[in-house]
């Protein structure tokens, strides 16, 4: 319960995970034909074996992605290019995604897609994708840790990996500061599941 926990033990836990995963992707997903995708931190592998990979992403459980990968079992992860000719590219797919949800309307189509073989769009502009079909998942109140086999890969566009920091720094003040306001509602929902007091509680 983390009402034990004292203001330096928060300090050293945000010290501690701080940089560990410094690189946004963007992940999409489809299911009965809708669909969507949001940024996510939370992107990493799920196996040691070199030619059976598996991948795993933390989705909150407010999120529409969340309910669309749950029910539809594919994902599609995406790093985003730093190339100087699609940096501003990798930023919008950030807004588009990461700013607002599918469940107030279709966020796809704005960009450029093609399906992939899990049926889920791959977005074009991206520096390099892989397509993941639900093995497992481990529901944390929360959020789900969705893993699955990796089932295609591609590279899409020249560049190295676009890292938060940059991101951060592109995305402008004004853009986080209304980003950071609006997870408010999230991660009161996040307290909610999981029965904690919330900020109007
Ligand atoms: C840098 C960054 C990291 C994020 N990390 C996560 C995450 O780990 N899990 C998650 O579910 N949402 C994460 N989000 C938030 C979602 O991308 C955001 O709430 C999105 O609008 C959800 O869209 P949806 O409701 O259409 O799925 C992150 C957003 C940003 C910008």
């Amino acid at each position: 319960m983390t009402a034990e926990l004292t203001a330096d033990d928060l300090k050293a836990y945000a010290s501690t995970i701080g940089g560990l995963r410094p690189v946004p992707v963007a992940v999409t997903t489809v299911h009965g034909g809708r669909a969507n995708g949001l940024i996510t931190l939370s992107g990493g592998p799920a196996s040691i074996i070199p030619e059976a990979p598996r991948l795993v992403v933390s989705i909150t459980t407010y999120n529409f992605s969340h309910d669309l990968i749950r029910d539809g079992g594919v994902f599609i992860l995406h790093t985003l290019s730093n190339a100087a000719e699609l940096i501003e590219t990798s930023l919008e797919i950030i807004r588009t995604l990461g700013g607002r949800t599918g469940r107030d309307g279709d966020k796809i189509s704005g960009l450029r897609t093609r399906p992939g073989v899990t049926g889920a769009p791959i977005l074009l502009d991206a520096l390099t994708y892989v397509e993941a079909r639900v093995i497992r998942s481990l529901d944390n109140e929360e959020n789900t840790f969705f893993v699955g086999d990796v089932v295609g890969a591609g590279r899409l566009n020249a560049g190295g990996k676009l890292d938060i920091g940059a991101a951060w720094t592109g995305l402008g003040k004004e853009w986080t500061d209304a980003y950071e306001h609006d997870h408010e509602a999230q991660i009161d929902d996040s307290r909610a599941r999981r029965g904690l007091p919330t900020s109007h509680s």
